[in-house]
């Protein structure tokens, strides 16, 4: 008998970068790119091993060391369900959400095995657990991560996000079309979050009041979500650029891709998530999705998804 997870890919609406100052995000949930795990048994004595197949790699999980995300959530797993640390079982692991850009590939991963394991084990894994288990392994990755990524792809929900608070879930009352256009540029959240961090440290009096009208573009991105002023969210995500622009994470590709968006009738575009590559997000009445949708792919996006936030929960 097998067992399979899954979990979404996550964009962040507005707030990145600021988020790992304490200041609020918020982050929804990308089900038409989802990762999934699956738990099969093995021959006797044949331990645990992890296919990931979109990378091509088996993991042995008693060879590997901790340094490998994947195996170090199986163990956390295995330990927090006082399971044999290494049984005879094989995860075969896939996913649709592009590795490096920005869109919780790793995070997503972690949870689908997550919740793969618990399956396997019998037990539902409340969010909050499946999420700080991913946490744990996101570390690896991205060091002091403010932990948003893990907590919008274990609960598969919008959230609204302040470090080391428990998060906020909420259903915005009406749905809400999203184009998200990937640049093909992979960027490392690391290297983005290290390089606001020193330039932070340079000049924190500058640094904190762009910081601090962020957290407020995200307040006021909120209420509009909730009233359903869907012209004013379009206008916060193009505020929300403009200090994405001054912190120093945006390029020149993410900015043609914005602008591109914009021209073709998008209410608002961004980037979302580390910057310096990855993906743009472009908030748009349904109609025309087709037409900003094309509009990125002939200014250069390699891929675009289109989603409807809210319609999942
Ligand atoms: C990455 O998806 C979002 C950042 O704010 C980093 C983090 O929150 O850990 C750039």
């Amino acid at each position: 008998m097998s067992s399979t997870g899954e979990a979404p890919g996550k964009v962040i609406l507005v707030g990145e970068h600021a988020v790992v100052y304490g200041l609020p995000a918020i982050a929804v949930p990308v089900w038409e790119a989802r990762a999934t795990a699956t738990v099969s048994p093995r021959a006797q004595g044949a331990g645990c091993i992890i296919c990931a197949h979109d990378i091509e790699r088996e993991i042995e999980l008693s060879r590997a060391d901790d340094r490998e995300p994947l195996a170090l959530v199986a163990r956390l797993v295995l330990r927090e369900l006082s399971m044999d640390p290494d049984p005879d079982l094989q995860i075969d692991v896939r996913s649709q959400i592009p590795i490096a850009s920005g869109m919780g590939s790793g995070a997503a991963v972690g949870a689908a095995i997550v919740r793969a394991l618990y399956m396997h084990a019998g037990v539902v894994p409340a969010d909050s657990v499946g999420s700080a288990l991913v946490y744990r392994s996101e570390e690896v990755h991205h060091g002091t991560p403010s932990g948003i990524d893990n907590t919008v792809v274990a609960y598969g929900k919008p959230v609204w996000f302040v470090r080391g608070k428990a998060p906020e879930v909420f259903t915005p009352p009406c749905s809400f079309t999203l184009v998200i256009a990937d640049s093909g540029v992979p960027s490392s959240t690391l290297a983005m979050v290290a390089g606001v961090r020193s330039r932070h440290d340079a000049s924190p009096n500058e640094y904190n009041a762009w910081f601090g009208e962020i957290a407020e573009i995200v307040a006021n991105a909120r209420r509009a979500m909730e009233t359903g002023n869907l012209h004013e969210l379009g206008e916060l995500f193009n505020l929300n650029q403009d200090l994405l622009e001054l912190i120093g994470v945006s390029t020149p590709d993410l900015e043609r891709l914005v602008e591109a968006a914009r021209v073709a009738g998008a209410s608002g575009a961004k980037l979302s998530g580390g910057g310096g590559g990855g993906n743009i997000i472009a908030l748009v009445a349904d109609y025309a999705s087709e037409r900003v949708a094309n509009a990125l792919i002939e200014s250069g996006a390699k891929r675009v998804i289109v989603t409807l936030v809210g319609a999942r929960g």
